[in-house]
């Protein structure tokens, strides 16, 4: 076929793909990585403050040394020595005793959790999921065509009784309960110590499996993050994890722990997707975790985020229109912003595009359009001065729209939510 359009592939399209759309962050990158724009969006690491040239030096010997086995296919389960080392690592975390035998090597932490909706989820399945949830895992739902019932958040993390009462409205069809407890992205909050062994509660009386996503817990900022769920509780846990944000996301090496009796079917299901793990990148992991200063370089990446995270809050502080709220949190990469009233991050964007900050509209972390007053802030990416600079352009853009507001009164998004109760701007979680 030569000069087909996209209309005419739309028909033959899988169900499945119908509902996939381009997430809010992606369609946002292109700009937002502009020099001349500050970019709040994304969450990217900090790479420059790796020791690149001795990472540079460790991969060269990997291809000239043992290029045999790094350059050849693997096995579908992950190279034994990374699993046990990736047991090492979670022990750190405070997750004793794991066996390298449960754990799966993935393609980072995002084809864990694509991994687990290929075994569990059939279409018209529902997730439970923290209102708002991690952009990428409502792309894996919404794929597997499951559906997502929010639940509540606060400033500690998912409530109890929310979930309680999210479980005894979709009754059966929950399969599993999909969480990000600790530096949530992209709220930033942490499900509090009390609260860890009560959700567990809830979703063992319920029969509800529980997938745990990992990426941040080892980027504390006060002290050490609370256990992860998985270290409390072995049956119906899932413990996904990253080296994405403690070493680096080029690499695309994640993880599973699962209950011995999914591990073969998940290594089945890896292997029908991609037949292996990349043998080289676990080689590199595995040599980095080897030789060279792993926990040291965490520490720093700990060090730069803190100051960071301290440079943005007192930005937003300083900054920010009176009626803004945002979180406070204890690690991660990540702060979430509430508006004042009548704003709208989504529609303003193309306004802050053009006054050269780029952030996330909250919409794309909610699977039913809400997070129009939300916005996610990243401060891991940029230095405190340019963190400041996107504040101070970004207060002047919500500024401006204010005093428009108070002289055209709302514009006409705002109007048109306003008009019935299913189009209304839901107050969403408070997390302040
Ligand atoms: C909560 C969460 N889960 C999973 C991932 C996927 O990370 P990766 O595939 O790079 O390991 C991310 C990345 O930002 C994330 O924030």
């Amino acid at each position: 076929m030569t000069g087909t359009t996209q209309d005419d592939y739309t028909d033959r399209y899988a169900r499945r793909v119908r509902g996939m759309t381009a997430s809010e962050i992606r369609a946002l990158f292109s700009v937002a990585s502009r020099p001349e724009v500050v970019s709040l969006a994304g969450g990217s690491p900090y790479i420059a403050a790796l020791p690149l040239d001795a990472v540079g030096e460790m991969l060269g010997r990997l291809a000239s040394e043992q290029g045999a086995v790094s350059l050849q296919y693997g096995i579908g389960q992950g190279m034994p020595d990374l699993r046990e080392r990736i047991c090492e690592v979670m022990s750190l975390s405070g997750i004793d005793g794991a066996s390298p035998d449960d754990v799966v090597v993935t393609v980072g932490g995002q084809q864990a959790l694509d991994l687990l909706a290929r075994l569990f989820l059939d279409p018209g399945d529902v997730v439970l999921a923290e209102a708002p949830t991690y952009v990428g895992a409502l792309g894996v739902f919404q794929a597997a065509q499951a559906q997502v019932r929010h639940v509540a958040m606060d400033a500690d993390g998912l409530v109890p009784a929310a979930l309680e009462e999210a479980i005894a409205q979709v009754g059966g069809r929950a399969k599993f309960l999909y969480t990000i407890p600790t530096y949530q992205n992209p709220a930033g909050v942490t499900l509090s110590e009390s609260r860890r062994e009560e959700i567990l509660d809830i979703c063992q009386r319920a029969g509800l499996l529980v997938v745990e996503d990992d990426p941040y817990g080892m980027l504390s900022f006060e002290g050490d993050a609370p256990l992860p769920l998985r270290a409390r509780r072995r049956d119906g846990v899932f413990y996904v994890s990253t080296f994405s944000k403690t070493f680096a996301p080029g690499l695309r090496v994640g993880w599973v722990l699962a209950p011995h009796a999914v591990r073969e079917k998940l290594v089945m299901a890896s292997e029908a997707a991609i037949l292996c793990p990349s043998a080289f990148a676990q080689a590199a992991v595995t040599q980095y975790l080897s030789t060279m200063p792993w926990r040291e370089q965490i520490k720093t990446y700990r060090e730069i985020y803190r100051e960071r995270r301290d440079a943005l809050l007192l930005a937003l502080g300083d900054l920010m229109p009176a009626g803004t709220t945002w979180t406070h949190p204890q690690g991660g990469l990540f702060v979430w912003a509430t508006l004042p009233d009548g704003l709208d991050s989504k529609a303003m964007m193309p306004r802050a595009i053009a006054a050269r900050v780029a952030y996330v509209p909250g919409t794309g972390f909610y699977a039913d359009g809400t997070g129009r007053r939300n916005m996610r802030l990243n401060f891991s990416f940029s230095d405190p001065a340019r963190l400041r600079e996107g504040v101070r352009r970004l207060a002047g853009v919500m500024e401006q729209e204010l005093a428009m507001r108070a002289v055209f009164g709302p514009g006409p998004e705002s109007r048109g939510r306003r008009r019935g109760p299913a189009a209304a701007d839901a107050p969403g979680p408070d997390l302040a």
